[in-house]
């Protein structure tokens, strides 16, 4: 049993996911005819799933409500057929769809299994836990090892919760800082994603307006926005809420925090007080081998983790330091499973693979080989192709392709 490669392309949206196909197990090819772009319900758009999977969206459509729920899992959000609905199985870098075609996922599953899907020792190790308990009437002891080997991994910071999802954790972080400061505002990007958390989702449909009311959106990589926002209103943001690279969806390339940018963040926090929140839920462990801040210079208040923490078991964490312990200490924040003592085991084990194998060195050269492999394969064919983003956390799109269509055509392509 082999662990796939610790790489992992950026999925903006599934509309940029590459999943490329290794065999075509019994599935009518289509007739290679395909416009560009097809809307969910042309019913000449060529089926991409097999007969089982097409089984399933019908049953998938009469027991879940579809689009919202499951945006970033739904084949449908990129674009109906333009990707198979359902992977069965994984291993490795391997994922099979529920008709049995063998994929390799370049996505990583959006992020979490950075080490490759069923890593042995990851597994083992959240088995060996599984057989002595997981979620106990009191706390596990895997949850302080857990806890502690964070604090181990990164520098800057001086306690760590567990917790389950990057929302748990941007979401905590921004009452952490409410609490710590007493103020009530809080300051985003505009082309950010901080999870599906009522103030920070991209979708406010069911949320109440006066809720968005202490948040305010800035542009992205704009000093000079931040240099001038009201001194009035500075004096009420809790806290600046970023991640190191905006995530404008789409095929649209994404840029890192400039160190202008940086610099006008740490003006910001001199001149305000404000807190600063690092949410590394996607770019952790990608960045930089300790955390993105180191690449970034700069020394966040919190840190936000999620995704490739647990390489596909669901484990997040908030880091903070001792200035804002208090505001922690103040909260009621308890969820039945973020004491899994299962999830902490696999959280300890990734951190351990993760360094000892020195996988961001890995995924520094295999970013680098598929990037120069596709832009040559790209130019070969006349096509207009390309990549942004550090080669760690690579995102590729098209150049001149705004609604996608391009994009969404070669993932078809490369899916079929
Ligand atoms: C930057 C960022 N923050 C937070 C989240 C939310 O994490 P989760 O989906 O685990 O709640 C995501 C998820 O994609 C993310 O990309």
């Amino acid at each position: 049993m082999t662990a796939g490669p610790a790489f992992a392309l950026a999925a903006p949206s599934l509309s940029a996911l590459l999943l490329s196909s290794e065999a075509a197990g019994g599935i009518a090819p289509t007739d290679g005819k395909i416009p560009g772009h097809w809307s969910p319900t042309d019913p000449n758009r060529p089926p991409i799933d097999g007969p089982k999977g097409q089984e399933l969206w019908r049953r998938a459509d009469k027991v879940m409500p579809s689009y919202a729920m499951f945006l970033t899992r739904s084949a449908r959000y990129a674009g109906y057929n333009v990707l198979p609905g359902f992977m069965a199985e994984a291993q490795g870098c391997r994922v099979k769809d529920a008709d049995g075609r063998s994929y390799i996922d370049y996505t990583a599953s959006a992020g979490p299994n950075l080490l490759g899907y069923r890593h042995p020792e990851i597994e083992a190790a959240a088995r060996t836990q599984s057989e002595s308990g997981d979620l106990m009437p009191m706390f596990s002891p895997a949850m302080i090892d857990f806890c502690e080997r964070l604090l181990q991994w990164t520098d800057g910071f001086d306690w760590a919760l567990p917790l389950k999802r990057g929302s748990d954790a941007t979401e905590l972080a921004t009452r952490v800082a409410r609490a710590a400061t007493g103020r009530p505002h809080i300051l985003m990007f505009e082309n950010s994603y901080h999870g599906s958390n009522r103030e920070q989702s991209l979708l406010f449909e069911g949320t109440p307006k006066d809720a968005l009311e202490h948040l305010s959106r800035l542009p992205w990589n704009d000093a000079a926005a931040l240099d001038n926002y009201k001194a009035s209103s500075g004096e009420r943001v809790a806290a600046i809420l970023m991640s190191p690279l905006d995530q404008p969806g789409g095929n649209y390339p994404t840029h890192t925090a400039s160190p202008e940018f940086v610099a006008a963040i740490n003006r910001f926090r001199k001149r305000t007080g404000a807190l600063v929140i690092l949410d590394d839920v996607r770019a952790g462990f990608r960045l930089h081998p300790k955390g993105s801040h180191m690449a970034m210079g700069l020394q966040p208040d919190m840190l936000c983790l999620g995704k490739a923490l647990g390489n596909g078991h669901a484990i997040a964490a908030l880091m903070g330091t001792e200035a804002v312990r208090g505001g922690a200490e103040r909260l009621l924040y308890a969820s039945t499973y973020i004491y899994s003592a299962v999830s902490c085991r696999a959280g300890i084990a990734t951190i351990d693979v993760y360094e000892r194998d020195n996988a961001y060195a890995s995924m520094q050269r295999a970013g680098e080989r598929l990037m120069a492999g596709v832009k040559k394969a790209a130019a070969q064919y006349d096509q207009n192709m390309n990549f942004s983003g550090p080669a760690t956390h690579p995102t590729m799109f098209y150049n001149n392709d705004p609604d996608s269509a391009l994009m969404e055509r070669f993932s078809n392509e490369a899916a079929k």
